[in-house]
């Protein structure tokens, strides 16, 4: 992070070495000013070193004046440059985090709790940035320390030395406060994180938490997570305070050994005295300041570990990019498939089956059967655990996935909108002209209505403001599948919010795209499947049966049972028959 920058971070060292040296002359040159006043001097006499000066007190007085301009000058460079540095470190944190879980798998992005990733885009981002901003204090303290010091050696060697072991003495016995420190930013990175999970948690459940009459236990729970960041928040504030109160009042101790040491010493002048003592004094407070930000690094690491541990988490779970293009579809295949999300719990085993380019297929089971999971397999968004998925006979993992991702399109279960014109939404961030746009909203049956809308297809939507209907939402979704004209298309339970006519209209469409690119539907309706070839059974997460319509009519228990409740409660062929679900209650 601060490796790339050593050019700005080595300056910022030389500039603040640079003024603490001027510092320190504008003490010694005070103190001697001071001096010479009291005892009714004319001319200024310098003795630091090798430096011996004699000067009339008026040229040591614009000389003072010149050096504190100068000085000024330097303090704007030194408070440009970390703020410069830590904008930019901030920006560059936010887009690297960023770009690891863009291109992250989905098995790994899926299994971050809500609210975990937006906690680490903005709060834990900004508390890092604040090791870049004490990086830079600990420099520039760290310089102006040692110039004062050096100056106040040659001036008092005994007075000096004794503030700089008492010092490091100081700075090891902070020790354990560091590791305190360390742990109470450990706690409290992570009740952020909590908290930030209770906080999406909670925007998801307000509706429900209304409806039910139950704020006051919504809001006790918010309450808990709040009072225990408060509590971590609290300790490690605590510690960053204790750190630099304590440091602040040793300090005095020191200051006054140092004096001590000149009294015994029988050394220095009442010039060269007074110059040491307000350059200590100087000292001890860029020493105050060193400690602090050295300590306040300490309790940002734990933050920088959380964060450089999620990049490294996203990076390592990216797909490889690398591969062949799709080609056409002649058979998607599935050999003895398993998968399952925790080990020894598979929810998929052993599935096997064959499909040929440009056939319809239905996907049918009971709820938790594992339909769900299956397309997320057929979309390569997850890895099977055992067995091979197969497209035209090679293995599907030799695919480019980024031009496989662009030919094989979904609507999930949950389809999701983002603020923005509803172009924008079938769009989704790819070159697609109007015209296809228009066509693929006309085959979803949404053509009509996004007309109507105030602004047509600039009428700003989004998923919770401007939210559009459930049934519209679903279907802005599917023109968003078909109008990449995908050659695979996988469809889980993406008509179910739909009304009767809008279903009717959607499944003419699938069934004129029948032949022109491989379909997956995953129905609970009856109606859906009639445009399928064929249809797949999953029961308990294995094939329980795959053949026609007719076929599974005659033979599989699972479709007879529920087209059997179809039967007995509906007469055939009626409109609540179409509705009827094909999932037992
Ligand atoms: N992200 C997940 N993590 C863990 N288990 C999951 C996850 N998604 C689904 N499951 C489990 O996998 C099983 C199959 O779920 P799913 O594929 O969604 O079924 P369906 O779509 O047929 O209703 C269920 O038991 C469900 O609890
Ligand atoms: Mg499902």
């Amino acid at each position: 992070m601060l490796g790339q920058r050593l050019l700005p971070v080595g300056v910022l060292g030389g500039l603040s070495l640079l003024g603490g040296m001027i510092e320190a002359s504008i003490l010694a040159l005070m103190a001697n000013i001071a001096a010479t006043m009291v005892l009714r001097g004319r001319a200024v006499v310098i003795d630091i070193g090798p430096l011996n000066l004699h000067m009339a007190l008026r040229t040591a007085l614009m000389a003072a004046l010149a050096m504190t301009a100068l000085r000024t000058a330097l303090q704007l460079a030194i408070a440009w440059l970390p703020a410069h540095i830590a904008a930019n470190v901030q920006a560059e944190l936010r887009n690297e985090l960023f770009d690891a879980f863009a291109r992250a798998s989905w098995s790994v992005k899926s299994l971050d709790k809500e609210g975990h990733f937006q906690e680490l885009m903005t709060n834990q981002i900004n508390q890092a940035v604040g090791a870049v901003m004490n990086v830079a204090a600990v420099i520039s303290a760290g310089a102006m320390f040692l110039a004062l010091v050096a100056s106040a050696i040659s001036l008092s060697a005994i007075a000096a030395a004794v503030v700089l072991a008492s010092a490091i003495a100081l700075f090891a016995a902070f020790r354990p406060l560091d590791r305190a420190g360390r742990n109470a930013a450990r706690e409290s990175s992570q009740a952020y994180i909590d908290q930030a999970g209770g906080i999406s948690e909670s925007v998801r459940l307000a509706e429900e938490a209304e409806v039910f009459g139950v704020t006051s236990a919504y809001r006790s729970r918010m309450a808990k997570l709040v009072a225990a960041a408060r509590n971590a928040s609290f300790h490690a504030n605590l510690t960053l305070r204790i750190v630099s109160g304590v440091y602040q009042s040793a300090i005095y101790f020191i200051i006054v050994g140092g004096i001590t040491g000149i009294y015994f010493a029988h050394a220095g002048n009442l010039a060269s005295l007074g110059a040491v003592v307000l350059i200590l004094v100087r000292a001890s407070s860029y020493g105050q300041q060193l400690q602090g930000a050295n300590h306040a690094i300490i309790q940002v690491m734990p933050y920088l570990d959380r964060l450089f541990g999620s990049i490294d988490r996203y990076r390592a779970s990216a797909p490889n990019p690398e591969g062949s293009r799709l080609p056409e579809v002649q058979t998607i295949a599935f050999r003895r498939v398993s998968f399952s999300y925790r080990a020894g719990q598979p929810v998929l085993h052993d599935i096997t089956f064959e499909v040929r380019g440009g056939e319809t297929v239905g996907i049918i089971g009971p709820t938790g059967a594992g339909k769900s999971t299956l397309s997320q397999l057929l979309l390569r968004l997850r890895e099977p655990d055992t067995g091979t998925y197969l497209l035209n006979g090679q293995a599907a993992r030799a695919f480019a996935t980024n031009d496989w991702h662009r030919k094989v399109a979904y609507v999930s279960q949950e389809p999701r909108l983002f603020t923005g014109s509803v172009a924008d939404n079938i769009r989704f961030f790819r070159e697609i002209e109007q015209a296809d746009i228009e066509r693929a909203a006309r085959l979803a049956y949404i053509h009509d209505e996004i007309q109507k809308m105030p602004a047509g297809y600039a009428t700003v939507i989004g998923q919770q403001a401007d939210a559009v209907s459930g049934g519209q939402r679903q279907r802005i979704c599917l023109a968003r599948a078909l109008a990449g004209q995908p050659r695979i298309l996988v469809l889980d339970e993406a008509t179910n919010a739909l009304d009767l006519a809008s279903e009717a209209a959607v499944q003419a469409s699938l069934a004129g795209l029948r032949g022109s690119m491989t379909v997956f539907i995953i129905a609970h309706r009856l109606s859906l499947l009639r445009i399928c070839d064929r249809v797949l059974v999953i029961e308990g997460g294995h094939v329980s049966a795959f053949g026609s319509l007719d076929e599974l009519a005659r033979t599989d228990h699972f479709y007879r049972r529920v087209a059997s409740l179809v039967d007995t409660h509906t007469p055939p062929g009626s409109a609540e028959a179409l509705t009827e679900t094909l999932s037992p209650q």
